[in-house]
Parts: C-alpha cells; structure tokens; sequence
C-alpha cells in the first residue's frame, strides 16, 4: 500500500498528461511558456481572485509575499509553532521575527483568541496555515487583523482546494500561498507554488519579485529571485486541474469513511485511544494528511509498517523547539497544544484512490498496533 499513490493518478491522466508534456517540449518555451498564463487564469478562477502567480515552491510563494509586504529586519509576523518548518523559516529569512501563538486543539490551527494579545507596534503581518486541508477561523483572524490594519498572509499549502463558508482557501486573505509538491491535494512532477491576491499593486510587486524584482528587461527597481513556475509544471497542474474536482470529491469520501472506521472501531470522543481529525461546519478539508491522535506513538509507527501499512508524522517537533529558534528561549510549555500535538499526531495513508478495502486494512492494523 502506498501512502500517496500518484502511479493510479498518472495512469488515469496519462493521454493529457503525455500530450501537454509534448507541446512544452515542441514549442521549447520552458520558461514562462502559454502554460504558465493559461494556468494562472485557471487557478485565479477557480480559488475566486483577481490574480494568480506561478512560483517555484510554496516555500518562495511565502517568501515573495512577505517581501511583497516590505517585512524585514526588526518586523514581527505571528503565527504558529505546529506547521510545516518553512512558514517560521520564511519569517527568518526575510530578516523578522516569527511571533508563536498557540493552535486550537481540535483544528490544529491557529487559535484567533490567542492572537490580539501578540500584537505588538513590530507586528506586520499574520500568516495562519491551514494545516491538513482545512482553515482556520480566518473570519476572526480578519477581524483582528483588520482592526490593526494589518495583512493576512494563508500559508494554503496543504489546503488547495479546501472551502471556508463556501469560498476557496487562498483567496480568503491579504495573499494567499499554496504548494504543488507532488505530494498535495494538487501537486505536479517536482517543485511549484502559487500565490493569489485581489490587490493590483500587491499583484504588481510580487510579479516583479518572481523575475528578479525587474519591472521591465534589466531594470531592476527592487531585489527579487528566480521565483517562477516552469512551464512543464504549469502542464502537468492543467492536465491535473482537469479532474481536480473529481479528486477532490474522492478526499471527502475516503475522509468520511476513515471517520466511520474510527469511529466503530475505538468510539469518539476525548477518551477514545485514537482521535479522528475534527472538521469545522464552515469547512470543507481537502486531507492533505489524514492525521490521528494516538497514544505511544513509536510503538504504533512500529507495529503498523511491520502489518505493511505506511505512516508519517506531520510533524513530530513544534517550531520554537527546533534548535534554530533556541535564541527565542521558549522551552518546554511555552505552547502546551502544539507540543501535545507534535507527541500524538499520525498520518495515515491517504489520498483519492484508496479503495473501502484498504482503507479497512488501515484501521484493522492501527487497532492491532495501539492495542
Ligand atoms: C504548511 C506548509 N507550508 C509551506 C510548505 C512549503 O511548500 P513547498 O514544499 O512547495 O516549498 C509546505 C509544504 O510542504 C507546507 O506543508
């Protein structure tokens, strides 16, 4: 069993995908080829934004946005320590500060009441992720945010797709960063990202931060990088966009069918000794991971890929625990729900072609290991 079976997708998308491949390769057009237009047009319409910019990763669709926002040294952006490393490592590069707040509990996302009291004069931006496949309460995070006239920035890498009362995570916010690792809920063959805006001159600034801050052919009025989405990638997500629907429909079902499996086989609720992920009414979640609660997590990891059932941790140290970030000195219980979080969490395998049978095989072995 795989985690992620990308070999069923390709095989299903093979004909599209080959001949989308093809043209790249005939029109030699490697670097901001049709592709990339075409595909930017796509994405702006279906996460409802005025804008959509190919990037290189969901790595420098964080950094192109924050530098977009002019953060810098002596600025402080909040956000929190359960994530993916490179939304604080973003923070650090760009030369400010990343401020932690703690995540809720159940959602593993940013908790909008821990947020005003970290507001300080420094304070430049909030960056909430939506881990998993679901957001945050960014109607909160907004009105906050708001009445400090700040910029949000959605770290949507692992939530392309996802709906928050009824609108597209990534084009919820200030800016919007998503990721096509392979991996995500709509990845491509290597390496790619994308960051979504309604702000025309925010829209401008980033464009020119992706092509090495030149507004036109060697005239550079600000620093930038070699931030773009080749074409090739931009081919694979168009012949991949064509089912994404589809796929995205298939998340829920093995979603919801998880959750009857747990939910039969250990109960529901705080006591159970496994916790199914839980899903806010106003969310839909695109299960980037499909991530449960377990107790002793080393022995279930263990006894699982020994029963030939694939797991990962996402992820098992809060950030203001990564020895990079020791300068911050925030030790044990700083944040006492991301540190919970990173001891328990599991991922299952997950993704929109994993059959009743597999998914019953899953859950059969993650009784057998937390037994
Ligand atoms: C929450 C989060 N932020 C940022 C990233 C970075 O994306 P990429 O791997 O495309 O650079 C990822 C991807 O793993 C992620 O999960």
């Amino acid at each position: 069993m795989d985690f992620i079976d990308l070999k069923t997708q390709y095989r299903r998308l093979k004909p599209s995908v080959d001949e989308r491949i093809h043209r790249v390769l005939e029109h030699g057009q490697f670097v901001m080829g049709p592709e990339c237009a075409e595909l930017e047009q796509r994405l702006a319409e279906y996460v409802g934004a005025r804008h959509c910019l190919g990037v290189a990763s969901g790595t420098d669709a964080l950094l192109i946005a924050l530098m977009a926002l002019a953060i810098g040294q002596g600025d402080e952006v909040i956000t929190v320590p359960f994530t993916f490393f490179a939304t604080a490592e973003m923070i650090a590069l760009a030369g400010a500060t990343p401020v932690f707040i703690d995540i809720d509990r159940r959602t593993y996302n940013m908790d909008p009441a821990k947020l005003e009291a970290a507001i300080t004069p420094r304070t430049k931006a909030i960056m909430p992720v939506s881990l998993y496949g679901q957001c945050p309460d960014l109607d909160a995070i907004e009105d906050i945010a708001r009445r400090h006239n700040l910029p949000v920035i959605e770290d949507a890498a692992q939530s392309f797709g996802a709906t928050y009362k009824g609108k597209r995570s990534g084009g919820l916010t200030t800016i919007g960063a998503t990721s096509f690792f392979p991996s995500k809920p709509l990845g491509c063959y290597g390496d790619g990202g994308a960051l979504f805006t309604n702000d025309d001159e925010l829209a401008r600034i980033m464009r020119e931060i992706r092509i090495h801050g030149q507004d036109r052919r060697y005239h550079h009025p600000r620093l930038g990088m070699t931030g773009r989405l080749d074409s090739m990638q931009a081919a694979v997500l168009l012949a991949k966009l064509e089912i994404f629907d589809d796929e995205v429909a298939a998340r829920h079902r093995v979603g919801v069918r998880y959750a009857e499996l747990i939910a039969a086989k250990f109960g529901t609720g705080p006591r159970a000794n496994v916790l199914a992920p839980h899903v806010e009414r106003s969310n839909t979640c695109v299960y980037a991971q499909y991530t449960v609660e377990v107790e002793h997590r080393e022995v279930v990891e263990t006894r699982m890929k020994a029963l030939g059932v694939p797991t990962a941790v996402h992820y098992p140290i809060a950030l203001h625990q990564q020895p990079v970030f020791a300068y911050m000195r925030l030790g044990a219980g700083s944040f006492p729900a991301s540190e919970a979080a990173a001891r328990r969490v599991i991922s299952l395998p997950m993704h929109p072609y994993l059959t009743d049978e597999q998914q019953v095989k899953v859950v059969d072995a993650l009784a057998q290991a937390v037994a």
